[in-house]
């Protein structure tokens, strides 16, 4: 192992989102979820969570003691508009106090304003596979801009809505637990349709307000799919998965335009819509054509034999970063943030190893011209992995869910060093491997 250093402007993060860490809210499709049985694999629910709503200043301090500098967190859309008349003061107020806290410590907020969980009146009126989302989003994310957009300045839209839809509308596992793909297709336009709306209103709005230096991008998620051998069919899997699973959904937002199979065409007129490109990394896949598998996009998905796995069974790759970041960079010639990259490790066996190898091809891909402005670890702390429940831990932060007590694990020290040194010295490779 060798350290390398990554430029003076370069920023480090950790990200959270909101349903996933603060605990408290009744309004959303999650909370709805948790309530049926069978739904979270461990049983676990998320109405307290990390119970952050509550803990701000205690969480921030935290934040200080890993020497980030910025964060990405997320708005929950049901607590800040807890019905379709109606937008919550207290909770816009809450964020306010929430952002102006974290700038005082000298982090940098990014905020998302749609981070996977819904309003239960917005998904019980058609959610996303309805027309109607586009100007209802598009209608919060200018109540948002309005009241925070003097003190934030960086935003992103929606967060992986490949695998919201996916996971929502194909497989059935989150709410509302539907089997569609003709709904994961309606979806993805609509969301693609919201995401331009969004960016068009945010900047609208900032500008109104006399700010010029307003980022809008969106944050997606992207699993490198590789043919199993190479034959032709695993091929056809791997281009299959890549269409429908990112190309879709990074052509449409980045760029206004459609292509099949969702459609053809620029419906929201032909723009740039990203002033950088989120991108949320975890593992890559190994996949091979299965006809009977349209919930799978028509593949079966699987891991490299042999490959090192985290807690979940996904492998690490690290390379793979690497290869998206600089692909990406050539096509749209964006900045890039990686909005999102971590891994389950309970036992804090391998984290701090995946930072540094992660990290790593960030700063291959500097010294190579790619240009790779900000990292966010996924995540601050241990929190509500989804269907998943609380088991996963994804933390630099561990937490004791019957205490609340937050404890930083040795790789949270490692990446403190790390965002401190902005890089890796000799002497921590000898202190932590
Ligand atoms: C999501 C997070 C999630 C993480 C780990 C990302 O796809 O944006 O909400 O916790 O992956 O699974």
């Amino acid at each position: 192992m060798d350290p390398y250093f990554l430029p003076k402007n370069f920023s480090l993060g950790t990200a959270t989102a909101s349903l996933q860490i603060e605990g408290g809210d009744t309004n959303n499709t999650w909370y709805r979820w948790c309530r049926q049985p069978g739904r979270i694999r461990d049983g676990s629910d998320c109405s307290v969570a990390d119970d952050h709503w509550n803990r701000i200043r205690e969480d921030i301090g935290i934040m200080k003691k890993l020497n980030v500098t910025t964060y990405r967190m997320s708005l929950e859309w049901s607590r800040i508009q807890p019905d379709i008349d109606s937008f919550d003061r207290d909770t816009l107020e809450h964020y306010r106090d929430e952002i102006g806290q974290l700038k005082k410590a000298g982090i940098t907020p990014l905020v998302t304003l749609h981070h996977f969980s819904n309003p239960i009146w917005m998904e019980d009126s058609g959610g996303w596979i309805d027309e109607s989302s586009i100007h209802r989003f598009e209608r919060y994310a200018q109540v948002a801009a309005r009241y925070l957009g003097d003190l934030v300045s960086d935003w992103v839209t929606i967060n992986e809505p490949n695998v919201y839809l996916l996971l929502s509308y194909v497989n059935g596992t989150w709410p509302p637990g539907e089997r569609s793909i003709i709904k994961y297709i309606r979806g993805a336009r609509n969301m693609i349709r919201a995401h331009i709306a969004a960016y068009r209103i945010i900047h609208e709005t900032r500008r109104e307000m006399g700010h010029g230096d307003t980022k809008v991008g969106a944050a997606h998620h992207l699993r490198l799919f590789e043919p199993k051998r190479g034959t032709p069919g695993q091929r056809l899997a791997a281009f299959l998965q890549n269409r429908l699973f990112h190309e879709i959904f990074i052509t449409g937002m980045s760029e206004g335009r459609f292509i099949l199979p969702i459609g053809a065409g620029y419906p929201m007129g032909r723009g740039n819509y990203q002033d950088f490109l989120g991108i949320n990394y975890y593992t890559r896949e190994m996949v091979s054509f299965n006809i009977t598998k349209p919930g799978q996009m028509f593949g079966d998905i699987g891991t490299r034999e042999g490959a090192p796995v985290n807690d979940l069974g996904w492998e690490l790759y690290p390379e793979g970063l690497y290869r998206f970041c600089k692909k990406y960079y050539r096509r749209f010639r964006v900045p890039i943030y990686i909005t999102e990259n971590g891994t389950a490790d309970r036992e804090d066996r391998f984290r701090a190893r995946y930072i540094y190898d992660h990290l790593l091809q960030v700063s291959r891909l500097i010294e190579a011209g790619i240009d790779v402005q900000r990292y966010y670890h996924w995540s601050l702390m241990d929190n509500f992995e989804w269907a998943e429940g609380l088991e996963p831990r994804f933390g630099l932060v561990a937490v004791d869910y019957a205490t609340q007590k937050r404890t930083i694990r040795p790789s949270g020290k490692f990446y403190a060093e790390l965002c401190k040194n902005r890089g890796v010295t000799e002497a921590m490779i000898r202190k932590y491997f």
